[in-house]
């Protein structure tokens, strides 16, 4: 899986390389942390889930709830700033074959989590879990563990 992935987003990454600095002439365009109570900060996260997974707006998604200076922890994507991170997945989800399916999220204390299965972009689906690092009104970091279903799982009900 790691040579297979590396290939599939090394390909991706290589059309969406964009400058830190470019990202950062443009910063009032992303969001701008301000204070949010708990319950606020809860439905901020779903309105990005619903923009970002749902919709697939992509570019929308990240210019309403992503901060410039995004914090990007995916070992395949770039490390700093919106517009990078922003433009590769935007390449990737934009594609209407790759499926995308939500299976659970939640929200606490400023960490919102997103459980989904993605189809066709690895040769089998992948479990994946987004973890996304609020600041105030915005997201300011994201990691993520993704596993692709192994061709010799021994488990019938694996991964879903
Ligand atoms: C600047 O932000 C706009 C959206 O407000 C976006 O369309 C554009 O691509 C951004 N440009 C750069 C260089 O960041
Ligand atoms: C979209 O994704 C499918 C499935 O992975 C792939 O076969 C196809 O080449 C992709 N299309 C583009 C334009 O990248
Ligand atoms: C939140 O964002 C502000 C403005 O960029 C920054 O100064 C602060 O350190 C951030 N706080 C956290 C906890 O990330």
């Amino acid at each position: 899986m790691a040579n297979l992935s590396s290939i599939l987003f090394a390909s991706l990454f290589g059309a969406a390389a964009i400058t830190a600095s470019a990202a950062e002439s443009n910063m009032s365009t992303y969001c701008v942390p301000h204070q949010v109570t708990p319950n606020e900060q809860y439905e901020i996260f779903e309105g990005w889930v619903h923009e970002f997974y749902l919709e697939r707006e992509i570019p929308k998604a990240f210019h309403t709830y992503v901060m410039a200076d995004f914090i990007q922890h995916n070992v395949y994507e770039p490390p700093y700033g919106a517009l990078p991170s922003e433009t590769y997945l935007h390449k990737l989800f934009g594609n209407s074959s790759i499926g995308i399916e939500i299976l659970h999220q939640g929200f606490d204390g400023g960490i919102g989590w997103v459980h989904w299965r993605l189809d066709n972009a690895y040769p089998r689906p992948a479990a994946i879990a987004d973890i996304f690092r609020f600041n105030e009104s915005c997201i300011q970091e994201h990691w993520d563990v993704i596993q692709e279903l192994p061709a010799d799982a021994t488990n019938p009900i694996a991964l879903f």
